[in-house]
């Protein structure tokens, strides 16, 4: 898989999934445009990466107005935008639905649903000019099933997942494919939020229940779904659109 030359936009990049996502691009010659919450991470990262040619974006994905900023600055400086990994995602607060406030709802659905439409929005308007693209949502398993303690979480990646059926829809004959990942437990801050919220100050007894849950035992590495992510953003996947892939150990197989 090459992507020398290639322009790859990505959301939430300072995060477990999305660094190792923009490292795997960098190393097989793409031109990053990464854009998280915070600056001073974005250039760490840069540093770390021994980036060349770069975007770095500092943006909420919750305001459309910056969506459209960071997608239009990202084609002011190359022109284009090969693949979008449209990452940026929240946990939201381990609780009951019983328990759930209405802020705890609003604040997940923000981020995971506005904020992955908004990306869809501006990058899909920008490949049906260039005819070509493949944009990656990051969806999960419980964009697939129920989630104890995590309704708003999981409702909306549910939602991602028919954001990403009907872009695909609305641009399968213009060249633009859209597919989904769906992760199951992946080691990364996310993952340990969670174990903390479902376990306070005992994380660890919640990782290893939940890596038990696990056929192959273990979590995914952030590097295993970066794999994955190449793969649908390249040529090897030229046929494949409005579908969902799951890298979750066989959970649920
Ligand atoms: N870790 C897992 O087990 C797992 C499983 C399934 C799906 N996912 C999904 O994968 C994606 C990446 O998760 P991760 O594990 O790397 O988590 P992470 O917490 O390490 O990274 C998420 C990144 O998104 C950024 N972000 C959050 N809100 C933002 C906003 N409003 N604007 C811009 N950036 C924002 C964060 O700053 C962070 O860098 C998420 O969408 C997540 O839901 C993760």
């Amino acid at each position: 898989m090459d992507f020398t030359g290639k322009v790859v936009l990505i959301t939430g990049a300072t995060g477990g999934i999305g660094k190792e996502t923009a490292r795997l691009f960098a190393n097989k010659g793409a031109k990053l445009a990464l854009v998280d919450l915070d600056y001073q991470a974005l250039t760490s990262l840069a540093k770390e990466l021994d980036l060349e040619d770069y975007l770095l974006y500092s943006a909420d994905v919750t305001s459309e107005d910056q969506v459209k900023s960071f997608v239009q600055q990202t084609k002011a400086k190359y022109g284009r935008i090969d693949v979008f990994f449209n990452n940026a995602g929240i946990e939201g607060k381990v609780a009951s639905i019983i328990e759930t406030t209405s802020e705890d709802l609003e604040k997940v659905l923000n981020v995971n649903i506005k904020g992955v439409f908004y990306g869809l929005k501006h990058v899909m308007a920008i490949m049906m000019e260039q005819k070509s693209g493949s944009i990656i949502n990051s969806a999960s398993i419980t964009g697939l099933r129920g989630s104890i303690g995590l309704a708003p979480y999981s409702a909306s990646k549910h939602a991602v997942l028919g954001l990403t059926k009907t872009a695909a829809l609305e641009t399968a004959n213009m060249g633009i494919r859209v597919n989904a990942i769906c992760p199951g437990y992946v080691d990364t801050q996310m993952m340990k939020k969670i174990e903390e919220g479902k376990a306070p100050n005992q994380g660890r007894i919640a990782r290893e229940k939940a890596m038990e849950s696990v056929p192959m035992g273990r979590y995914a590495l952030p590097k295993e779904v970066a794999n994955l992510v190449l793969f649908l953003a390249s040529n090897n996947a030229s046929f494949i659109t409005g579908s969902h892939y799951g890298i979750d150990g066989g959970i649920l197989a």
